[in-house]
């Protein structure tokens, strides 16, 4: 089939004909097109996806395929920015004598807020201002895996690595075992709670505002008492959920269990009965026994999918308000057809290519990463 190039035409069409022609395409391309979708992608999309995972399941199946010639990226930019890293690394680029993954994001402006919130320029302005304070050999910058590739870059010159949310307390230890400080960018709240799950105090815990002109708004003794240097960021659509949530769920259901993800605050975190990324939140309802209640503190449209996939279980989304994460959302089956369709005309649209010598430092830390256990 031609495509039609003009997207808006895709957007006039109604659902059964784009999942018949999404369906069409993907008969044809086999094993040569790989579509990954993340969890809070709306279910008519998720539904396309060959396979589905959190941040980290994602990342390490773009390293491990070693067949597509294709990735359709269901997810945000910086998850298509690291599977473009992982899928075209050196050894897999010889492998296919130099021909590329082409991977490919349905909407080029399916970002994140929160890896929005720093920028390459504020955090280098932050680590010279660190190394005037104390001994910058002796930090090592962790960047959650919700950020952008020159911040990956930045660890991997640096010694640094990349978390997800899945792995954070284990790439914490990595970090303590070579060096005695952290510089944990752009989610404070998982750097938080993955500390202080470590033992580690608030008091030790800088919070650096990149907006504050003078050592992110703290004073030199703090910055020299601090283990782990938080940056000032925040996933907004995890700052729905308050404490009051919990302890009205509880007052109502005794029995009820509480799992958030780790971008929630501390407040948060402390009170549930367990918090995990995407894919543990799933694990942990898959495997409990039918019957249990849980309140979830995570995207709605993953908390929806949960309460249909499970009806054995009794599922609550934590908050009275929904939240949903708008960019994810930016993800359609109009644009998903459109992409598709183009990448099987050999006219690839949305095509997300990291920067060479960006995606040679940020595979440093990526691969040093998937190499914590
Ligand atoms: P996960 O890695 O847990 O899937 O989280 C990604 C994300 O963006 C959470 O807001
Ligand atoms: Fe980013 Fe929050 Fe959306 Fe996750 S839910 S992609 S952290 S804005």
């Amino acid at each position: 089939m031609t495509p039609t190039y003009d997207l808006q035409l895709y957007e006039s069409l109604d659902d059964e004909t784009l999942i018949e022609r999404i369906q069409r395409v993907r008969v044809e391309l086999g094993s040569r097109l790989l579509i990954l979708g993340h969890h809070y992608q709306r279910d008519s999309v998720i539904a396309m996806a060959d396979l589905r995972g959190d941040s980290y399941k994602l990342s390490a199946l773009a390293a491990e395929n070693t067949d597509c010639e294709s990735i359709i990226f269901c997810g945000v930019h910086f998850m298509a920015e690291t599977a473009d890293i992982l899928a075209n690394r050196p050894e897999r680029l010889a492998q296919r004598d130099g021909r590329r993954v082409t991977v490919v994001l349905p909407d080029r402006s399916a970002g994140c807020s929160l890896a929005d919130m720093a920028a390459i320029n504020q955090v280098e302005d932050c680590w010279s201002q660190l190394a005037e304070s104390i001994d910058i050999e002796d930090v090592t910058p962790i960047t959650y895996v919700n950020s952008t590739a020159e911040l990956k870059a930045f660890c991997g010159r640096h010694g640094g690595i990349v978390c997800t949310s899945a792995n954070a307390a284990a790439v914490l230890r990595w970090a303590f075992e070579r060096r005695s400080r952290v510089l944990f960018f752009p989610d404070q709240h998982l750097g938080r709670n993955t500390a202080r799950a470590m033992g580690i105090q608030t008091d030790q815990m800088p919070l650096w505002d990149p907006d504050q002109a003078e050592l992110g708004g703290n004073t030199e003794a703090a910055i020299r008492n601090g283990r782990v240097i938080l940056w000032r960021g925040h996933c907004s659509v995890h700052q729905v959920f308050l404490p009051e949530h919990i302890e009205q769920y509880r007052r109502e259901y005794p029995d009820i269990k509480v799992i958030v993800h780790p971008e929630c605050t501390a407040e948060v975190v402390e009170l549930a009965d367990a918090a995990g990324s995407t894919g543990a939140i799933l694990d942990a309802v898959q495997s409990a026994l039918p019957g249990t209640r849980w309140a979830i503190g995570t995207e709605q449209h993953m908390v929806d999918r949960l309460r249909r996939d499970y009806p054995q279980q009794h599922i609550h989304f934590l908050a009275p308000t929904e939240s949903i994460c708008e960019t994810m959302s930016r993800i359609t089956l109009a644009n998903v057809c459109w992409s598709i369709e183009n990448l099987a005309a050999g006219t690839p649209v949305n095509v997300i290519e990291v920067a060479p010598e960006t995606a040679r430092w940020s595979l440093e830390s990526l691969r040093r990463m998937l190499d914590v256990k």
